[in-house]
């Protein structure tokens, strides 16, 4: 069975990678591991790369990385995906850091690459930027969303954790609440992706230095009902949506429920359909949407 248990990194189309390597390091606090003459490798902190950009003529997610568990060997990763009518393939040093992967396409025409292991340089969390735990979560925009999600429920063996009307389905590959949502868009799209904070006076820390880089805060402080993170979302240099965000829900798959917190609407609180995505009635503004969307019309990916 393939068992990814890890988000390892998401990899950009940029039309200016200078810019966006500068976010990322200057503002984002992240560290600069390996330059290659178009495309530049950035850690968090410990992985050798957790975000990678790539000089293109267009700006989208490309490829998204997840680590697997060891117990399928890649080859046999591959047969899997074959017998399910997958095309898939090792690939040798296809990267830095990562000796052998395997590339698959999901439903939409996302590239994923399944690894067993990253090389690990731990460059360290950086004092100065908002330096963020970890690449949580990215939100998909699907052409046929039960497709998508039947694929990673059912090849991925992703956990359903949540819905948001019939809008967004949540999965998990680990205990967060999601590590992927998957929203039916009508189109392939990447809606936001997601990096963890401590806590709120992190959340704080990060306003003012997103406020003095003049990068606004274009939704939130927010608590969310699916997973009940606190977020904010903001724009990198290219539009995409980025959130940060603390307090995500953990799941307790053996239980079937979610860690109980205070703030939950019910205890014990399991995988439900929620009506809207704002536990706070802090209203997700329409004018949000309209910039992804302006970025997918401008950018097709
Ligand atoms: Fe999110």
């Amino acid at each position: 069975m393939i068992k990814p248990f890890k988000l390892g990194y998401a990899e950009f189309n940029c039309l200016d990678a200078e810019k966006m390597e500068n976010y990322y390091s200057d503002v984002m606090g992240m560290t600069v591991t390996d330059k290659t003459r178009d495309t530049v490798y950035i850690s968090s902190g410990t992985d050798h790369h957790t975000v990678v950009l790539k000089h293109s003529n267009e700006s989208s997610l490309d490829i998204i990385g997840y680590q697997i568990e060891q117990n399928v060997e890649l080859n046999d990763v591959v047969k899997i995906l074959v017998a399910e009518g997958i095309r898939a393939e090792v690939k040798s040093d296809a990267r830095p850091g990562v000796h052998q992967l395997v590339e698959l396409q999901d439903p939409d025409g996302f590239t994923l690459q399944l690894f067993h292991e990253i090389e690990t340089p731990a460059p360290g969390y950086k004092e100065n930027g908002i330096s963020p735990f970890k690449l949580g979560h990215i939100a998909i925009g699907s052409m046929n969303a039960k497709k998508s999600t039947d694929f990673y429920m059912n090849v991925l063996n992703f956990s359903y954790t949540d819905t948001i009307g019939t809008r967004a389905t949540f999965l998990t590959c680990n205990t967060d609440h999601h590590v992927l949502n998957v929203s039916s868009f009508g189109h392939k799209m990447m809606h936001h992706i997601a990096f963890e904070l401590k806590d709120t006076s992190h959340h704080v820390r990060s306003a003012d230095i997103l406020a003095k880089n003049e990068m606004p805060i274009v939704w939130g402080p927010s608590r969310h009902t699916a997973g009940h993170n606190m977020a904010t979302y903001h724009h990198d240099p290219e539009l995409n949506l980025i959130e940060l965000y603390i307090d995500m829900d953990q799941y307790i798959k053996p239980l079937g429920h979610f860690d109980p917190r205070p703030w939950h609407e019910e205890l014990p609180l399991k995988p439900r359909v929620w009506e809207d995505n704002c536990a706070w009635y802090t209203k997700y503004e329409t004018t949000i949407l309209d910039a992804v969307l302006k970025k997918t019309e401008l950018q097709p990916i």
